[in-house]
């Protein structure tokens, strides 16, 4: 099965955790788009959505779906995403399109977080895939030498200003071991907007598309 289809079945398979008028917490990426065509389909049957991107609102918005602001609800029932990297713990690298910070809060303000991906994102240790780190433009160098000191090799991501008009350091090299504690160290880091480590807050479910069809966990 291709990877797309993958994707794709994962995120068809997260719609059956959507209840009659639910407002659902809505990812980035291109495993999300699938959930945003799938949820299209219920649009009648939900209150609507809150995005964690500029991307997904509009994507949202395009299929009539309403989209509201995080700021206007308590607690959302739940939230559907894709991810870069997961453990079987459900710990994540996130922020490969560079909505991490957005993603963080959905996740905080929601009960349940569904994340879907194909099964190449299923990984032992999390770390192969550049850690991804939204930092205030002016605290780039200083926080790109705290990376060098733990071992990181961080890359500037060319010609990319994320939603929250700040920089992305995708970090290199690096062998998460202990993802609670590393999203821990690196946020505290000053000018550190948000690390891509999904631990100390991970999914709850995870839907993987693979080559048998989808395995929840
Ligand atoms: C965006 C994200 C995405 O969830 C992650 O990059 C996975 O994307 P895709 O579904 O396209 O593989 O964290 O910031």
């Amino acid at each position: 099965m291709s990877l797309e289809k993958k994707k794709q079945i994962a995120a068809e398979a997260a719609l059956d955790y959507i209840q009659l008028n639910d407002v659902v917490g809505v990812g980035t990426g291109s495993t999300a788009n699938y959930f945003i065509d799938g949820l299209a389909k219920l649009k009648g049957k939900i209150e609507g959505a809150v995005a964690s991107s500029v991307a997904s609102s509009e994507r949202l918005k395009q299929h009539g779906i309403p989209v509201l602001d995080s700021n206007s609800v308590a607690m959302l029932p739940i939230y559907v995403d894709g991810a870069d990297e997961t453990t079987t713990h459900k710990h994540l690298i996130k922020g490969g399109g560079g909505a991490h910070t957005r993603e963080k809060i959905v996740a905080a303000i929601s009960e349940k977080f569904v994340c879907i991906a194909d099964d190449s994102k299923l990984v032992d240790i999390l770390g192969e895939f550049p850690l991804p780190i939204e930092v205030i433009p002016m605290a780039r160098s200083y926080v790109a030498r705290q990376l060098v000191k733990i071992g990181g090799v961080p890359e500037l991501r060319e010609d990319f200003i994320t939603d929250n008009g700040n920089v992305i350091l995708d970090v290199h090299n690096l062998e998460i071991l202990n993802p609670v504690k590393m999203e821990q160290q690196l946020n505290n880091l000053a000018g550190v907007v948000t690390v891509g480590i999904f631990a100390i807050r991970p999914a709850d479910v995870l839907i993987l598309g693979t080559d048998n069809g989808i395995v929840t966990s």
